[in-house]
This record gives structure tokens, sequence and C-alpha cells, in this order.
């Protein structure tokens, strides 16, 4: 039997992800490829873990933050813009922060940025003072402007921010850029950039501790790993022994490479892990410095 969502299931570690939108394919995958599997329950917010004593709870970005604060889950996959302007939300009744940034989960990327008409010829940010700037995160924008010594008004709505210049709600704007096709489309630029968001693993700000603190080291664990070896790919080849240091050079984004001699000759197979791309262009470098019989090989665990 699955445990309703509100019982507390002291012994189980429950990570709140969100439940549709831009993060929440690439949570999922991520958490799959740390050993994670789930039974998924018919209203669709719950996910009992089977293979670990480790649910999903599916909800939207925005309450992730608090849902940690509350105890009601432990970890949480969030964008950082979340996690920041909820932290900095908070900061006017000087509690401290409950919750904090475990990891950076390296997708999702964006930027938190001011966009202006296109018709504005950009000089600074100055020009924004005595200017009402649109946006959905007032606590990242106000620390800015503040740090800036900029004078604006802030307008906060909670969505459609990119449509307020032109309903005359506001002169400019600030939020998510991603692909920038949304501010395009309504004849927005972005011109300054007030934080670079992406994925992360949000959690208390506090260890976690007995059960719930082994398993989430053991996440965390395997988490380093799989971040680790995610653009990561084997490489193996042979040369002859004096090409070495012509080939090495080309191996900058490797792990001290494996070396073995072969039987009988001046032979040497090598096998190295590298965390750059390995692309068509290497190869041939390679081939060209003298390797042979290059493979490669993608990774699909790591333990370190
Ligand atoms: C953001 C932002 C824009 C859009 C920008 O919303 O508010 O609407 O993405 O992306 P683009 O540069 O690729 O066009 P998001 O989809 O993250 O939803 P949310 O802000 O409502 O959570
Ligand atoms: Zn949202």
């Amino acid at each position: 039997m699955s445990p309703s969502p509100n019982t507390p299931a002291r012994d189980r570690l429950r990570i709140a992800i969100q439940k549709s939108g831009r993060l929440a394919e690439p949570a999922r995958a991520l958490l799959a490829s740390c050993g994670l599997s789930w039974r998924e329950s018919r209203d669709r917010l719950f996910c009992y873990g089977e293979s670990l004593p480790i649910d999903l709870l599916l909800v939207r970005d925005d309450d992730i933050p608090g849902l940690i604060d509350q105890g009601v889950c432990d970890l949480g996959v969030v964008g950082r813009n979340v996690l920041l302007e909820q932290d900095r939300g908070r900061g006017g009744n000087g509690a401290a922060p409950t919750f904090r940034e475990w990891r950076a989960l390296g997708f999702g990327g964006c930027r938190l940025s001011i966009a202006v008409p296109d018709s504005w010829e950009w000089q600074g940010a100055q020009q924004l003072a005595g200017r009402r700037i649109a946006t959905s995160y007032p606590a990242l924008l106000g620390q800015w402007l503040q740090e800036q010594g900029i004078a604006a008004d802030i307008v906060m709505l909670s969505g459609s921010v990119e449509i307020a210049p032109r309903l005359g709600q506001a002169d400019a704007i600030c939020d998510l850029v991603s692909s920038g096709a949304t501010l395009a489309a309504n004849q927005l630029k972005p011109v300054q950039t007030i934080l670079e968001s992406e994925a992360v693993l949000a959690g208390p700000a506090h260890e976690l501790d007995s059960v719930r603190g082994e398993l989430a080291e053991l996440l965390l664990r395997r988490l380093d790993g799989a971040l680790r070896i995610r653009h990561s790919k084997l490489l193996l080849f042979q040369a002859p022994r004096r090409v070495l240091p012509d080939l090495l050079p080309l191996l900058p984004d490797a792990e001290a490479p494996t070396v073995m001699r072969l039987d009988d000759n001046d032979d040497l197979a090598l096998q190295a892990l590298c965390h750059g791309a390995v692309t068509w262009q290497r190869l041939e470098e390679l081939k060209r410095a003298g390797a042979r019989g290059l493979m490669v090989l993608p990774v699909e665990g790591m333990l370190a």
C-alpha cells in the first residue's frame, strides 16, 4: 500500500519535482539515471518509490521551496530563480533561510533578465530610474535595483509579464529568458542579466538525519556520478609509445589515461575517460598524431 502524501513517512525520502513544464521530464530522467523507479498513483501527484524508499511529489515549481520549508518534502528539483526569489522574499522578516541549493543540475538553463521595448536605445541601467518594471521576481529585481542604486517601480505580475509594456502596465520587464523567442514575439529585447539560472537540487539548510539522511547521501553520491559522466565518453585507441607526447595534449579534458603495453612491440593500448565533447575533428587530430583503432564508447555509470 502506498502511503498517502499527507501521512509523514519518516523512513522514506520525499523529493518534489515539477508536475509539468520545462523541468519535469529532465528531472525525472536524471533521478531515473540514479537508479530510482516509481509506481505512479492514480491521481498522478505522488509516485511511490520501488527500487529505493524515495518517493516523488509532483507539484507546481513555485511551491517547492515552501514544501521543503514545511518539511512536507525533503528535497526538490527547482529553478535557482524560484529558490532565490523565495529565499530573498523571506528576508524581510529576518528569518534565516530554511532551504538552500545542494547541487546545480546542469539543465533548464535560463537567465533572469531585464528586457525593454525594441524601440529603446539602451544606454545602461540608469535608464530604468523612475520607470515601471513588471516581473514575477520582485525580491530578486528589488535587490538588484538596490545594489545598482536605482529607484524604479516594481509591478508584480504572476504571469504573462511580457505583455505588460504593450498593455501600458509597465515600461520594461524582468523575466526569464531561455531561447529569447517570447521576448522577440513581444517586440522586447534583453538588455541586462540579473541572474544566471538552471535547475538545482534544493534541500533544507540543515543536514537530514537518520534514515533519510542516509538515503539523501546515497542519492547525492549517485547524482554526482551521473552529473560527472553526463557528457563523458570512453575513448579507446592504440599508439606507438613515442607519439604519446603528441597525443596527450589533444586530451586535455581526459582523466589520466590507462595505458597497457601490447605484446611483442612498442605499441600501447590506451583508454581515456573524456569529459568534453569527443568530436570527429578531435578523432581526426588524434589519428594524424599517430593514434590507431580509435573507438568512442558511451559511459553508462560511474562511482568514484
Ligand atoms: C518563462 C518566461 C517566458 C518564457 C521564456 O516561462 O516567463 O514566458 O519562459 O522562454 P523563451 O525565452 O524560450 O521564449 P516558463 O515557461 O518557465 O514558465 P513559468 O515562468 O510560468 O514557470
Ligand atoms: Zn512556475
